[in-house]
């Protein structure tokens, strides 16, 4: 072999020899292939060289150069092996991929059920947009009655229906409660019913779409312990042991008596503070299933009795988490929802 050609190729090798890393074969192989490198000089000196020793020479070159290629190549590869054997730390802790979750709705929606369940109450599902007689007239409150104003509901318009009138957006889940008097037929009933409510109403404590839960209970000789034990029974669960509930006295067409639920607050525990004033919160509406609605939904109220409930679900978020705005839970805001 042509000495020239001997020392590029002795010189390359010991080149590619040091590389300690993949980065360092990457420079290598600029010094050798580039356009000023070893081996492309010598290229260059083929055409200088006397004509009848140029073939050889040509070949010798092109044979030192497969050989640096291949050279290269093999040390490539243990470069590869040994940066996976040794600069690996298989202790580490893995890159963590981000998990989302259930919204806070969703999550609250599961723990309800799951207490109710306890209880024996069974889930239903009944209609969001259902026809006036299910959300206000089979409840007591005839056409133009004045508690219908109450309810801020959203009206659909179109065809009427004699017996069931217009469609509107449950503007309350209590349209549950005459669906499920019919769907059981007999008692003993205890139905949970989830659905989402529709209301004119925008602040910090309303949205204009915002969930219910609704119960009913109807069996021989239910009374309003009954109620206020089950109503302790979820807050206990729900809020954690600590809160109690008590009933204040309110009106509803379709409930006598009818009460307003107060839970003791969850910062002072009923002494009294800043968001609470008085040491109770409101948690929603309930009381005896006023007999007129029993017999609108088929049962007969002289055997049989029963109460009812319809809390929203945003604002007994609200009251665990002490949330400021309920509007925050429909916002969106993956820094807001992260917390949870
Ligand atoms: N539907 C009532 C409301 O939305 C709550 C309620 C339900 C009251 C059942 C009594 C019984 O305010």
């Amino acid at each position: 072999m042509n000495p020239k050609i001997k020392v590029v190729l002795e010189q390359a090798k010991s080149k590619i020899e040091q590389a300690r890393v993949i980065k360092d074969l990457e420079q290598t192989y600029v010094e050798i292939f580039g356009r000023d490198g070893l081996v492309t000089n010598l290229t260059k000196q083929i055409k200088d060289i006397d004509p009848k020793d140029r073939a050889s020479f040509g070949q010798s070159v092109n044979s030192a150069k497969k050989e640096i290629v291949e050279y290269f190549a093999k040390k490539r590869s243990s470069l590869v092996i040994s940066r996976s054997s040794t600069s690996i730390d298989i202790t580490a802790p893995g890159k963590k991929t981000q998990l989302g979750h259930l919204h806070l709705v969703s999550q609250a929606i599961e723990e309800i059920v799951d207490i109710f369940k306890k209880l024996g109450y069974s889930l239903q599902s009944y209609p969001e947009i259902d026809w006036d007689w299910y959300a206000f007239e089979s409840l007591n409150m005839p056409k133009n009655h004045p508690a219908r104003d109450d309810w801020e509901t959203f009206f659909i318009k179109g065809d009427t229906n004699p017996k069931y009138g217009n469609l509107v957006l449950t503007p309350h889940t209590s349209n549950g409660q005459l669906r499920e008097m019919e769907r059981a037929k007999n008692p003993p009933i205890r139905m949970i019913n989830i659905a989402r409510c529709y209301r004119r109403q925008i602040d910090v404590s309303h949205t204009p779409m915002f969930h219910q839960f609704e119960g009913l209970f109807v069996d021989k000789n239910v009374s309003i312990t009954d109620l206020k034990g089950t109503f302790d029974f979820f807050t206990s669960h729900f809020f954690g042991p600590k809160r109690v509930t008590r009933l204040r006295p309110h009106h509803f067409r379709f409930t006598e008596p009818s009460f307003e639920v107060d839970v003791t607050c969850g910062i002072c525990m009923g002494k009294g503070c800043r968001l609470c004033k008085a040491g109770w919160l409101e948690l929603g509406g309930s009381g005896m299933v006023h007999p007129k609605v029993l017999k609108a939904g088929g049962i007969d109220p002289a055997k049989y009795n029963g109460f009812a409930f319809g809390w929203g679900i945003e604002r007994t978020i609200a009251m665990k988490t002490e949330l400021p705005d309920i509007r925050l839970l429909f916002q969106n805001d993956i820094r807001f929802l992260e917390q949870f």
